[in-house]
């Protein structure tokens, strides 16, 4: 697993806790926020955003990584999640595989509570044997 301070993840589960503040969740009222970090030490926040039409709601996770590259950000350090929840929050399948396009195994997936606890996975526990570009080569 790629190194992290405990100060840094804490730092990261407060960002992801105030990217939660912007979560537009009129139908579950579940609130998530995320915040992942680049290799060069910016970070990207994000929330879920839903829509009337469930299947068009877009994760906190994948906002945030979205954003990121759109900015032109494609490599990834680490990466925190937050909801409401005294579970751990943990990136659904969908954002599993979106991540994968991008970050490594050994990337550090902080999963946190609403009252900032956490788990440190690696992305590669959350997705093993994920399908990437190298699948589609005969
Ligand atoms: N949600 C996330 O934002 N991230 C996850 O990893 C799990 C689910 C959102 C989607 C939807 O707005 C709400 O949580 C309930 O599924």
């Amino acid at each position: 697993m790629i190194a992290i301070h405990d100060l840094e993840i804490k730092n990261m589960i407060r960002m992801a806790m105030d990217a939660r503040d912007r979560a537009y969740v009129p139908y579950s009222g579940f609130r998530v926020g995320a915040c992942i970090k680049t290799h060069t030490g910016a970070y990207y926040l994000g929330c879920n955003i839903e829509n009337a039409s469930f299947g068009a709601t877009n994760c906190a996770e994948r906002t945030a990584l979205f954003k990121a590259v759109y900015e032109g950000e494609r490599e990834f350090e680490a990466l925190a999640i937050v909801s409401d929840s005294s579970n751990y929050t943990v990136p659904c399948g969908i954002c599993r595989q979106a991540l994968s396009e991008f970050c490594e195994p050994d990337m550090p997936v902080i999963c946190a509570n609403n009252e900032g606890k956490y788990k440190v996975f690696t992305f590669g526990d959350m997705l093993p044997y994920s399908f990437k570009a190298s699948d589609m080569r005969e």
